[in-house]
């Protein structure tokens, strides 16, 4: 299992079919991995990554791996693509969502409950507020919503009652045993890991992010273009493939015969979503992968 071997590799270049020359998007530049694969293909790359650290290494990994390459990276929310494109139309778009190993590996981003750090949970340290901020002020009537809405979290309210009583937390470790405190050991999945997931979430407003690219990305397609998303948990994957749906047709008015009165201007590539259980990444196994399609 390799960690360093980006998620469903061989599945998300089959989909965006590169042409040399082609414009592809990359909204979650990360590492660079399947960056990197798209200018091997020969395609012309344009990234974005909320976190200025991804950038620099993947600037400098694009630099070492593909010198000379069309590549133009911005640190920016992916969400803010189509003010970056500025009327170019993409032939594929990938959106791998979630977070990067660098951001849990490394305990002063504040992401892990394996070794201390501050309680941050940001993705962009340079905007916004840390996840202590929002702790600090919220109501439990909130709290309780977010831990059971974003992280599923079915002890929410016992979670939130004692996250509450411990404020001001000291850091990651000590959220995290205040939660292992009131949450029983499930398996192999650590307590807090759902709260983590939570606060992850509502900290980066990341399915806010998500619905907006949604709302916005398929209409940055060249036709014939593709639009890849892979996501982690149903929260994302419910609304990509609602979202898809949608603009394949699933919900047009229909004539008597059943077909459509005005014709779909999508068609969806993946009629399901696609799981990366043999996968090389061990990521892979939670991963789902859906594909759009912008007809000509
Ligand atoms: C799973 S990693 C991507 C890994 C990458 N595909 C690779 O091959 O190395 C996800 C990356 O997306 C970034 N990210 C998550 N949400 C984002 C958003 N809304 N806008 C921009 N970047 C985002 C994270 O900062 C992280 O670096």
């Amino acid at each position: 299992m390799d960690e360093h071997v980006p998620v469903l590799l061989d599945d998300v270049l089959a989909l965006l079919a590169v042409r040399p020359g082609g414009l592809y998007v990359d909204g979650t530049l990360g590492l660079g991995g399947h960056s990197s694969a798209i200018l091997a293909a020969g395609g012309r790359l344009l990234a974005t990554d909320r976190d200025a650290y991804a950038i620099a290494r993947a600037r400098e990994r694009l630099g070492a791996e593909r010198p000379g390459a069309d590549a133009e990276l911005h640190h920016a929310p992916f969400s803010r693509l189509p003010a970056i494109l500025g009327g170019r139309l993409a032939d594929g778009i990938l959106l791998d969502l979630g977070v990067s190993s660098p951001q849990l590996d490394r305990p002063e981003r504040g992401f892990s409950f394996r070794a201390d750090g501050p309680v941050d949970f940001r993705m962009d340290p340079s905007a916004g507020e840390p996840a202590s901020a929002w702790l600090d002020r919220v109501s439990e009537a909130e709290l309780v919503r977010v831990l059971f809405e974003f992280g599923e979290e079915r002890h929410a309210r016992r979670v939130a009652r004692a996250l509450l009583a411990a404020r001001p937390l000291r850091g990651t470790l000590h959220l995290a045993e205040v939660v292992a405190g009131v949450v029983p050991r499930d398996g192999r999945i650590h307590p807090a890991t759902r709260t983590f997931q939570a606060l992850r979430i509502v900290t980066n407003d990341e399915l806010g992010e998500l619905d907006r690219a949604l709302q916005s990305l398929p209409g940055c397609l060249a036709p014939g273009g593709r639009l890849v998303v892979i996501s982690f948990h149903s929260l994302e994957d419910r609304r990509v493939k609602d979202r898809f749906r949608d603009l394949a047709g699933a919900n047009a008015p229909r004539d008597l015969y059943g077909h459509p009165l005005v014709a779909p201007a999508y068609r969806l590539v993946e009629r399901r979503a696609r799981k990366g259980e043999s996968d090389p990444n061990p990521r892979a196994r939670s991963a789902r992968l859906r594909a759009l399609e912008r007809l000509p």
